[in-house]
């Protein structure tokens, strides 16, 4: 065979190599590598091209339109098939992206407060509603803050009735433990106001975790308690029991009845565990209240005098009441909760049921 048909048997042979797989190219990606691969400048064409050189002169311009005629058939070839492809390509694309408008919306879900935290918020918003200021104090507490302070000295009984969590930090020289209840805020609170070189009155509401080593269905290791205290010249049980009312009658959303009976706290002197009339049988006795028409709420008194004097407030000025109570215990009262457990098990159900939006 002649030096020329064997260049055009070449170019013959590439133009139907490279139809073929132009037509069969299954994304302009692919295509785009291909017109490099065949029309490039280092691509197929340009090596066939090497052999004119070689050709007698008289044949190159044959040739020449023959390696045209090719390049255009190439070139051609390569813009039909992108455009057929990018047709394709816009086609799957809305395929994808198609939204089926006669189909229902997803709702959205919205998450709900927490019923302790709910009423963190409502009991905080009655104390506040009242004058009393917000305070938090550490979980991580000492033992002056949580006990001594409160009247509790080493060696007292009550001190072995709160089932304290203790740990000692490495480094630390004093043990720490994870606070029992939320009083060691009244004395933070009452350090606060004398290191600033204040003086009462002095109202405090607190709300916060605390923790007890202790579990059964009435107590969970970890539970909340809401604190409230008020120190000023002349505070008087009187005052307490006002303070008392107000509240209680505010957070169960009803008159309801109150009464002191005499107890002990060692940080409180009198002091009273405080019953309401019992909000399921209406006071009149029922089997949650054994028959008595009372439930106990909550624990108060008359702050005792070490306590202020272990915080440098002089107690033949001030006095003040102390309250505290526990959180779970009240809710589940307001919503006739039976079992604290539900609090912490985080079942979606019981918390959605309890939820509020706010
Ligand atoms: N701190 C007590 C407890 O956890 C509750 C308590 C009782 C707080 C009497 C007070 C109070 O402020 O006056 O059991």
């Amino acid at each position: 065979m002649s030096e020329i048909d064997s260049l055009k048997a070449q170019l013959q042979d590439l133009q139907t190599k490279a139809l073929a797989l132009f037509a069969d190219a299954s994304d302009s990606k692919v295509l785009q590598e291909l017109r490099v691969a065949y029309l490039g400048k280092k691509g197929e064409l340009t090596s066939v091209l090497k052999g004119v050189g070689k050709l007698p002169p008289e044949d190159r311009p044959v040739i020449g339109q023959f390696v045209n005629a090719t390049k255009t058939a190439l070139a051609e070839a390569l813009d039909k098939a992108e455009a057929l492809l990018s047709v394709k390509e816009k086609e799957l694309r809305i395929e994808a992206e198609r939204i089926d408008v006669t189909l229902s919306g997803r709702t959205a879900t919205q998450g709900v407060l927490h019923p302790v935290q709910q009423g963190f918020d409502e009991m905080t918003a009655i104390f506040s509603h009242m004058g009393f200021d917000i305070a938090e104090g550490p979980e991580v507490e000492d033992e002056f803050h949580n006990f001594d302070a409160l009247n509790i000295p080493a060696e007292h009984p009550a001190r072995a009735s709160h089932d304290t969590f203790f740990f000692h930090a490495e480094g630390d020289e004093e043990a720490k433990l994870l606070r029992t209840h939320t009083s060691p805020v009244q004395i933070r609170a009452m350090q606060a106001c004398v290191d600033a070189g204040g003086e009462p009155p002095l109202a405090v509401v607190a709300a916060g975790r605390v923790y007890r080593c202790d579990y059964d269905v009435t107590h969970s290791p970890m539970f909340h308690q809401v604190e409230v205290f008020k120190v000023d010249k002349d505070v008087s049980l009187a005052n307490l029991k006002g303070v008392l009312q107000h509240f209680l009658s505010a957070y169960f959303e009803k008159d309801v009845p109150i009464r002191l009976r005499p107890h002990y706290f060692p940080f409180t002197e009198p002091s009273a565990e405080v019953d309401i009339g019992c909000v399921f049988c209406n006071h009149k006795g029922c089997r949650i209240c054994k028959g008595s028409g009372w439930i106990e709420v909550l624990g108060s008194g008359m702050i005792h005098p070490n306590v202020l004097k272990a915080v440098g407030i002089d107690s033949t000025v001030y006095s003040g009441f102390a309250f505290g109570l526990g959180v779970e215990r009240l809710v589940m009262l307001k919503h006739g909760i039976p079992d604290l457990r539900l609090f912490f098990e985080n079942d979606v159900r019981f918390l959605r049921r309890m939820g509020s939006s706010t």
